[in-house]
């Protein structure tokens, strides 16, 4: 409401409202190697253009004459009470847009209600984005890397510093074929960024002592805790966009060696279900597999007790020439029943879309790339005017479907229309 009085009252937000508008303002304010990281997905992209084709077939049939002068756009998860059918999806480096970074993100986040998914490639460490979050509800996202040691210890930090669940993501065991950041010669971990929750980790810290050790060829320590003149001179042109990070560091003792050390551990292409298996052992914390496509998997992850599925196919930045994360939605909430939870994410960049997501298995809807193009037009602010405007559209578009519970959108809803364009 107040969104929508301020706009028609002439003042223009720095945030655009319209979706198309928002990615295009933050292209501009990106540089060329965050807007290919960011925007940037596997291949050719299809599996992107795919994500977002599979909203047009379907269209929305509202209902008339019904009164929907009372909404409620709340809903539950995992015993939590959202405000909103919104989340945010993990999105690793984002320092690459924002000095703030995931703080930023989680102040938003807090001030919204809205669950925060903390990346494994967050670029601050989740205890000081848990510090943000005081009473608001967050998530851990595990990459489960070749180190059983470091996955159970960022399991131990999440719990301690009071995660709500742990989303493990299993479609990103290996780095997709990422042509964008190929073609700029940039691969953020390379150049030291993202690896906040690592660089913070007493086992990984273990493993970089190990490295420097044997790099060293040497048992003394004193001299290889230095940092290279190369990797100062790669962490200065870095401080001159990110002044923070710098400090941070080098605080570090030695950061190629943790840069190195990371690039090592972080594939892990034997992860299999007994790795599922595993986590719901050793954390009693609800589970939430990440980036499920196929309805046997969906399947097998709930034999094996997961608590919630997260249909995604990464925002097409993994397979190339992959299935549409919304048709996998279809299948998955097929496979599962009603009653499994299902977070769904990829291609979402409008409420509208989301209300699709919602009437066709959906129980709450991952906000990915917009929420950083927010975060990099306006920090906090960005995010949270982001946030606001997938809620008040929701808002608005459960009452012109004459719709007033989130809970009651259902098949009845759509019509599978004809592919567009
Ligand atoms: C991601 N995503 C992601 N997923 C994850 O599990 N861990 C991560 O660290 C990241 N990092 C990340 C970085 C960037 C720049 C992007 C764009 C995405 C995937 C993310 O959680 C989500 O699945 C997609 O963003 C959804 O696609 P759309 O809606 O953003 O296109």
């Amino acid at each position: 409401n107040l969104i929508y009085r301020a706009g028609l009252y002439g003042r223009r937000p720095r945030v655009p409202v319209n979706a198309d508008a928002l990615h295009t303002a933050a292209a501009a304010a990106m540089s060329s190697r965050a807007r290919g990281y960011i925007d940037g997905s596997a291949g050719r992209e299809t599996t992107a253009e795919a994500n977002r084709s599979a909203f047009d077939r379907w269209q929305l049939v509202p209902r008339m004459a019904t009164p929907v002068t009372t909404r409620r756009i709340g809903v539950e998860l995992l015993g939590l009470q959202l405000p909103s059918p919104f989340l945010l999806a993990p999105i690793g480096v984002a320092e690459m847009v924002h000095p703030r970074a995931d703080l930023a993100t989680a102040e938003a986040a807090a001030r919204t209600g809205t669950p925060m998914t903390v990346s494994t490639q967050a670029s601050v460490p989740m205890e000081e984005i848990a510090a943000e979050m005081s009473a608001a509800p967050w998530f851990y996202q595990l990459y489960w890397g070749s180190s059983d040691e470091v996955a159970f210890s960022m399991v131990r930090r999440a719990e301690a510093a009071g995660a709500s669940a742990i989303v493990l993501t299993l479609d990103t065991f290996m780095l997709g074929w990422r042509t964008r950041d190929l073609d700029n010669g940039f691969l953020p971990f390379a150049h030291g960024m993202g690896i906040g929750q690592y660089t913070s980790d007493p086992e990984f810290s273990k493993l970089v002592e190990a490295r420097v050790r044997a790099d060293a060829g040497q048992t003394d320590t004193a001299d290889a805790q230095r940092p290279t003149a190369a990797a100062v001179r790669a962490l200065l042109g870095m401080s001159r966009r990110y002044p923070g990070r710098l400090r941070e560091n080098l605080r570090s003792p030695y950061p190629r060696a943790a840069v190195e050390t990371f690039l090592e551990t972080f594939s892990r292409t034997d992860l299999g279900w007994s790795e599922v298996a595993r986590l719901r052992e050793i954390t009693d914390l609800p589970i939430v597999v990440k980036g499920i496509q196929h309805p046997e998997d969906a399947r097998e992850a709930q034999r094996l007790g997961v608590d919630a599925l997260w249909v995604s196919n990464h925002g097409g930045r993994q397979l190339d020439g992959a299935a549409a994360s919304l048709n996998s939605l279809v299948d998955v909430r097929e496979a599962v029943g009603d009653e499994l939870p299902l977070i769904f994410d990829s291609g979402v960049r409008t409420a509208s879309d989301a209300i699709k997501a919602l009437a066709l298995g959906a129980s709450v809807v991952g906000i990915g790339r917009p929420y950083l193009y927010g975060l990099a037009l306006d920090g906090s602010a960005g995010v949270q005017s982001v946030l606001d405007y997938f809620a008040a559209e929701l808002d608005i578009s459960l009452g012109l479907m004459g719709v007033t519970d989130v809970d009651q959108l259902g098949a009845e809803h759509l019509h599978a229309g004809r592919p567009v364009g």
